[in-house]
C-alpha cells in the first residue's frame, strides 16, 4: 500500500469514528489540525507521513470521552494502523504523538510525580502546535464555548476564582465556568509553542482572544 492510500483509508477511519463527537473534537478540528500541521511542517525538516498520520489520528479516543482511559486512543490507532500493515517505527511514533501530544500530559501529578516529558519529537512537536492553535483563536473560542456547553457549564461566574498551577487530576475535574478555562489553559498556549512558525501563527490568534475578553467583560459589566 503506498502512503497516498493509507493516509486516504486513515481519514475514512478517522471520519467513520468521529461522527458522534462533540463539535470541537469532530473531523473538522482533525482537518483543521491536518491543514495546521502541514503549513507548519513547511519549514521543519520532518517525516511528513508521520505528522500526517499523527495529526488524523490525535484524538482518535480522547480520555475525556472515554472515562478518562488514556489507553484507548493509543489502542485503537495501534490496531488500525496494524491492519494497514505500515511499518513498525511508523506506529510507535504516531502512538507516541497521540500519548503525549495533549496539554494535561504537561501537568503536574497531585503526588508531585511529573509525568510530563516521557518524550519528544519534531514530529510530536509538529502536531502539538497544530493542535494547540486550533484551541486559540477565533476558533478557539467557538470551541470552548461548545465544550462548556456540552459539559452544561456556565459561561462566567466573577465568585469563581480562575486556577493557575493546577494539578493534572484537577485540570481533568475541573467543572469551572467556560471564561475560566482561557485563563486556564487557552491563553497560557502562545508561550508553550515548539515551533518558530507555530508561534508566529500563535501570536494573531492570541491578541483576537485577549480582544474577545475585554469586549465580553466589557459586555458583563454594562458598558457598551
Ligand atoms: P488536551 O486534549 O490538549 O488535553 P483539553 O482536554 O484541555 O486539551 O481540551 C481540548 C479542547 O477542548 C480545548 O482547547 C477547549 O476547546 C475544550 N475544552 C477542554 N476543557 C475545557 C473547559 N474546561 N472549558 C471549555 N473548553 C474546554
Ligand atoms: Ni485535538
Amino acid at each position: 500500500m503506498t502512503q497516498e492510500q493509507a493516509i486516504e483509508k486513515t481519514i475514512a477511519f478517522v471520519k467513520e469514528s468521529l461522527k458522534e463527537a462533540e463539535g470541537g473534537h469532530d473531523w473538522f478540528h482533525i482537518h483543521r489540525v491536518l491543514m495546521n500541521a502541514q503549513l507548519i511542517a513547511k519549514t521543519e525538516d520532518v517525516d511528513r507521513f508521520v505528522v500526517t498520520l499523527g495529526a488524523l489520528l490525535h484524538d482518535i479516543a480522547d480520555a475525556k470521552f472515554h472515562d478518562g482511559d488514556e489507553t484507548v486512543g493509543p489502542k485503537k490507532a495501534t490496531e488500525f494502523l496494524s491492519a494497514l500493515a505500515i511499518d513498525k517505527t511508523v506506529i510507535d511514533h504516531v502512538v507516541k504523538i497521540i500519548e503525549n501530544i495533549s496539554f494535561k500530559s504537561s501537568l503536574k501529578m497531585a503526588n508531585g510525580e511529573d509525568k510530563g516529558i516521557k518524550f519528544t519529537s519534531k514530529e510530536l512537536q509538529v502536531v502539538q502546535d497544530a493542535d494547540r492553535l486550533d484551541a486559540i483563536g477565533a476558533i478557539g473560542i467557538a470551541r470552548a464555548f461548545n465544550y462548556g456547553g456540552f459539559k452544561n457549564r456556565v459561561l462566567y461566574d466573577p465568585e469563581v476564582a480562575v486556577q493557575t498551577e493546577m494539578t493534572r487530576e484537577a485540570y481533568k475535574k475541573s467543572e469551572a465556568p467556560t471564561i475560566n478555562h482561557f485563563h486556564e489553559k487557552l491563553l497560557l498556549l502562545k508561550d508553550k509553542m515548539n515551533t518558530v512558525s507555530g508561534r508566529l501563527l500563535a501570536k494573531k490568534r492570541h491578541q483576537y482572544m485577549m480582544d474577545y475578553l475585554e469586549q465580553f467583560h466589557n459586555e458583563w459589566n454594562g458598558k457598551a
